[in-house]
């Protein structure tokens, strides 16, 4: 595994982390999520992303989680960066959703509770819910942190101004943000500034849905298949993004990897590593294959001029941004 400076820290994040967004829910198939997240590891992914509302049901993905932690990697805990996450709709009721001192500190304990810890390595603001103030969002992830449940904070999805709050805040309070989390690919081009401001104040830059949830594979390039995320009903990913022209540029780029003498996931995370102010690429995957493809990645991150300059003609296309 390649590891990466989190920042202006002294933490190391692996170039690939694995994330329990989709395929370690109750409805999904426990050996196969048994599977990926022991292969992770083996193979030196150290990080595992969670948040509160994974699963489905929400949850679950967590109780997962706890439940092969415990029984497969008991004696590993401190070989393991583990996040979550608190701010999606969580539980009924007003508070349970939201960036709410109350939403996330209540939270917080849940998430340890179905994962059998005493502390997460990396606690998050999940997203600015437009109506809590900066401050009282980010003084529940300082309280977190004073009180032991998690050793360092991160926010998620927070536009470049409000990021910007939260960093000054979070550093006035000595309790630096460690990370910031976006989604990026080859078709969400739009965090740029984000990860500018990000860089600026030394926080780590931690990247989601790098393959824009499978669009960016080969898995799509045939049809919509029965066991895609775009086919199932609890995927996020809808049947009306997976776009003809979506698709005309994956087989584009296909050709791309192709001669690189790489699949098209491998060339879309190496895309993503290939920017130095990324630190992590958080990956999903539906199987061990998947994983195994993905790990690749590492074997080959760098790129010619040429190959840049006919990837991002291919990107200059109408209609990919998502
Ligand atoms: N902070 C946030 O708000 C936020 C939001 C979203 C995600 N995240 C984090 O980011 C993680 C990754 O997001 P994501 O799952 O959307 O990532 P992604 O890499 O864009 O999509 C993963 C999906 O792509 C397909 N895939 C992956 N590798 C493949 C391969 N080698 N060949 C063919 N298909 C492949 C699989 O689809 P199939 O299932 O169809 O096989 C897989 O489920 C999440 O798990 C979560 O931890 C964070």
């Amino acid at each position: 595994m390649i590891f990466r400076q989190c920042g202006q820290s002294s933490l190391r994040l692996p170039a690939l982390s694995l994330g329990f967004w989709h395929n370690f829910g109750s409805v999904d198939d426990f050996q196969t999520s048994r599977d990926m997240m022991l292969g992770a590891f083996e193979a030196g992914i150290c990080h595992f992303d969670l948040a509160n509302n994974y699963g489905p049901v929400p949850g679950s993905a967590e109780e997962t989680f706890g439940r092969i932690l415990h029984t497969d990697l008991s004696t590993h805990r401190d070989e393991m960066l583990i996040s979550t996450k608190a701010g999606h709709d969580m539980w009924q009721g007003v508070y349970g959703t939201g960036s709410s001192r109350k939403n996330l500190i209540a939270s917080c304990d849940q998430s340890l509770k179905r994962m059998g810890l005493d502390y997460v390595d990396i606690f998050y603001s999940h997203r600015y819910d437009g109506v809590t103030p900066i401050e009282e969002t980010m003084q529940a992830l300082v309280d977190i942190v004073r009180s032991g449940k998690a050793l360092y904070v991160g926010i998620s999805k927070y536009p470049a101004p409000l990021q910007q709050q939260c960093y000054d805040y979070l550093k006035a309070h000595d309790v630096p943000c460690l990370v910031s989390q976006y989604r990026a690919s080859m078709f969400v081009q739009s965090a740029q500034e984000n990860f500018d401001v990000a860089k600026r104040n030394g926080s780590g830059i931690v990247c989601f849905s790098p393959l824009a949830q499978g669009l960016l594979t080969n898995k799509y390039l045939n049809g919509i298949p029965a066991d895609s995320r775009a086919a199932k009903p609890s995927g996020f990913l809808k049947t009306e993004q997976v776009t003809a022209e979506r698709i005309e540029a994956a087989r584009q780029l296909n050709k791309i990897a192709k001669e690189r003498g790489q699949s098209l996931a491998q060339m879309a995370l190496a895309w993503l590593l290939h920017d130095e102010r990324v630190t992590s690429v958080i990956i999903g995957t539906s199987s061990v294959a998947q994983l195994n493809d993905n790990l690749m990645t590492l074997d080959k991150l760098t790129f010619s001029d040429e190959e840049l300059a006919a990837i991002n003609l291919i990107l200059q296309k109408k209609d990919l941004t998502m």
